[in-house]
């Protein structure tokens, strides 16, 4: 790909607003996807989509074992639902794409949490519509608790700092808008403003301790490679599925839309006074993006605290699934087909194994309480796709070609991994509930225009 095909860089502005944190509710509540006005920008109101006050919803802190009761009304003027993406829910309360709420409609999705402690988040699934919903934005935050991780003292309260970052093509207006053209479908729809929690442009004092950030890559297209602007190294903890086994260093950690990474950031060693930036370096193995770095979210080292924080020894429960245990291999080729299109880029051509997204047909049939092995092939794309499964979580047994190795990250439980361009990645996950679910490319671009398949579990 040419100049041409470049998407939009990223436009810095100044780092002067404060961060905010939407309101935190629990086990039931209501949640309205509806039109609202909120400031992107500062000082420039603007139309948004949101399910409470301002854009995206509240975040949902949640004990596991507990039921979650929330209600839903789609107050859009077309169909939507909500998925919970990293909870593992009935497949009846699992927003897939056919489970739809029509404009004016309610729904009430109710479930008992029995999975490890997490971060999750929950969006928009109508086929086709997920890409601008949840790019105009509806999404929100989850976490979910357990005494195990309580048990850890991990930073809490103002030590733990939920960020879902995202990135907006603004109008004059400070408005985000979504109106993909061609390219957009092949790349993912990228903007040129970078957005934590709703804002652009945020600043969070810090005071010299360890905090957690628990991060999400809500983006519709676009993958950082996280890192702090004074190169300091941080501990990753954890990722979509819950704790690592232990906490591993890093100097940066590459995020995928649909991923989460929980992290611990040193600041007791900065001056009070200092700026440290959370930000993006730049990446190789995805030509449409990675050639920027650029500035995320400002964190000013304001107070000096003594800090009780140990690092704990062992931290979440990973014991490896055997591939001995798994009794089928599903080999999918994923990406573009361009077979019999002259080469011309057109809509409907994201394909997993060989086909798009048809909500009536099931693709693949899973034996309940089985363990497989899916094998997610781009050897001869040139887009990443982050493949999501619903329904379970899974580990990365294994990455051939383009990096060719396994990241932190992957040492944990994942529902969602990067596939870069030249790759084949193979998973290993368990079945254990029944029903229909769907996976997808989480490039919300390349689901829409149909890199998504059914899966029925029983
Ligand atoms: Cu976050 Cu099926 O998606
Ligand atoms: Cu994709």
């Amino acid at each position: 790909p040419g100049m041409e095909n470049m998407r939009p860089s990223v436009t810095e502005i100044p780092f002067t607003t404060p961060l905010r944190f939407p309101e935190t509710i629990t086990n039931t509540g209501q949640l309205t996807a509806k039109s609202v006005i909120d400031a992107i920008l500062p000082g420039k109101n603007a139309r948004v989509l949101g399910y409470r006050g301002g854009m995206l919803g509240p975040t949902i802190r949640v004990q596991n074992g507990s039921d979650v009761s929330l209600r839903f009304t789609n107050n859009l003027d077309e169909e939507s639902n909500i998925h919970w993406h990293g909870l593992l829910v009935p497949a009846e309360m699992d927003g897939h794409p056919t489970q739809l709420v029509q404009a004016g409609g309610s729904f009430t999705y109710a479930f008992r949490l029995n999975q490890a402690a997490n971060m999750a988040w929950y969006h928009p699934h109508p086929h086709e519509k997920t890409g601008k919903q949840a790019n105009l934005g509806l999404a929100g935050m989850i976490i979910v608790e357990t005494p195990a991780e309580r048990a850890l003292n991990l930073p809490s309260g103002a030590y733990e700092l939920p960020l879902v970052i995202q990135d907006k093509r603004l109008d004059g207006n400070g408005a985000p808008t979504y109106s993909p053209s061609m390219d957009d479908v092949m790349m993912g729809y990228m903007g040129e403003t970078i957005i934590v929690n709703g804002v652009a442009g945020a600043v969070q004092t810090v005071s010299t301790r360890v905090y957690r950030l628990r991060i999400v890559n809500g983006s519709n297209g676009r993958i950082y490679n996280l890192a702090l602007s004074n190169n300091a190294p941080f501990w990753l903890i954890g990722s979509d599925g819950g704790l690592l086994p232990t906490a591993e260093q890093v100097t940066a950690v590459l995020l995928s839309p649909g991923e989460r990474a929980d992290l611990l950031v040193d600041f007791s060693k900065v001056p009070v006074g200092t700026d440290v930036f959370l930000k993006s370096n730049t990446f190789a193995g995805a030509s449409s993006q990675g050639g920027q770095a650029f500035n995320i979210l400002k964190f000013t080292v304001n107070k000096a605290e003594t800090d009780p924080f140990q690092l704990p020894a062992a931290l979440g429960m990973v014991s490896p699934l055997s591939t001995a245990s798994a009794t089928k291999t599903r080999l999918f080729d994923i990406g573009i087909a361009m077979e019999g299109m002259n080469g011309m880029p057109m809509r409907g051509m994201h394909t997993i194994g060989g086909k798009t997204y048809l909500g009536s047909r099931i693709d693949e049939s899973v034996k309940l309480g089985d363990t497989e092995i899916w094998e997610f092939d781009n050897s001869k794309g040139d887009e990443p796709h982050p493949m999501h499964l619903h329904s379970t979580f899974f580990q990365v047994l294994n990455r051939v070609g383009g990096r060719n190795t396994l990241y932190a990250t992957e040492k944990g439980w994942k529902d969602t991994v990067l596939v870069m361009p030249g790759e084949r990645v193979r998973i290993i996950a368990q079945f254990t509930k029944p029903g229909l679910f769907v996976f997808h490319c989480h490039n919300l671009e390349h689901e829409d225009d149909g890199m998504m398949l059914n899966f029925r579990v029983n």
